[in-house]
């Protein structure tokens, strides 16, 4: 484990677990925090150990309850808006680098906090988790992403609900609408996590890198030029020594063991 008060990082069995420390504020993100966020989710993506990394919250009642409030009540509108584009930069760092993440949501994830379980490849939250963006009941809008990400992973109707009415849903509702993957008693969360995350470890890491660029940036296109994307990205795998590894293994019917390059 790190010395790093704010966010605890963990590294083990090709997992990077990072736990957001700050329970007594319902691991809210205040700045501190947002940094030490940044710089452990690039050691992560650096880090060739390294394969998945999984964020859940410290404590037993929040994921990330938020933004934190005290300091965002003292935002102009000039660093308001670099603040937003920071903390959207980290998110943006997790969701680009190359290697996939679980949001292991434990309890509150609102505002920022859903924000960053949006920004990991893939959510599963504990049955007792509640879900929101609670923004606009504090006058403000969300400003880590919140706007752009829900509505492309659950579409309009449903984002535009969440964010006009700033009211949480639970676990079931969120599984229902597609915004989260799975629903798992509060016992079973990090395991189920780290189960899914070594199924992701099996695979092809250049794979995996690719398959990620290939929906994230596609979904920033036209289908044609996400097709083109897509072809481009499944050249570049067949250039890979993983590639070979893993078609070979299957045709010596044995296991592969990849890489990653
Ligand atoms: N920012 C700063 N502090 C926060 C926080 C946030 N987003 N969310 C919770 N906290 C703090 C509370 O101020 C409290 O601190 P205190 O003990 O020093 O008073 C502590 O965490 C515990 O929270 P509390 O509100 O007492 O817990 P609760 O069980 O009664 O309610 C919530 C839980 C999540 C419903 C409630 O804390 C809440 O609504 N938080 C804000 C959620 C939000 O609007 N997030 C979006 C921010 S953009």
């Amino acid at each position: 484990m790190s010395d790093e008060t704010r966010v605890q990082y963990e590294v083990g069995d090709g997992i990077a677990l990072l736990t957001i420390n700050r329970p007594d504020k319902l691991n809210a993100l205040d700045g501190d925090t947002i940094e030490t966020l940044d710089r452990l989710i690039e050691a992560a993506g650096e880090d060739p150990a390294v394969g998945v990394l999984i964020i859940t919250g410290a404590g037993d009642k929040a994921f990330v309850a938020g933004a934190d409030i005290r300091e965002l009540s003292e935002r102009t509108p000039l660093d308001g808006s670099a603040y937003a584009r920071r903390g959207q930069a980290v998110f943006t760092r997790l969701e680009t680098i190359g290697k996939p993440s679980i949001a292991a949501v434990n309890g509150y994830a609102l505002g920022g906090g859903l924000e960053l379980a949006l920004a990991c490849t893939l959510r599963i939250a504990s049955d007792k988790a509640r879900l929101g963006l609670p923004e606009t009941t504090l006058g403000i809008i969300p400003g880590y992403g919140g706007t752009q990400r829900l509505s492309r992973l659950v579409g309009r109707g449903r984002a535009l609900e969440l964010i006009m009415t700033g009211e949480p849903i639970d676990a079931q509702e969120a599984l229902k609408i597609g915004l989260v993957n799975r629903v798992v008693p509060p016992s079973d969360l990090l395991a189920t996590a780290r189960s899914l995350a070594g199924v992701m470890r099996l695979r092809g890491p250049v794979a995996l890198r690719c398959a990620l660029e290939a929906v994230h940036r596609g979904l920033e296109m036209s289908q044609s030029d996400g097709l083109a994307l897509e072809a481009a990205l499944f050249g570049l795998t067949c250039a890979s020594e993983d590639m070979r590894e893993g078609t070979r293994a299957f045709l010596e019917k044995r296991k592969p063991t990849f890489r990653g390059r």
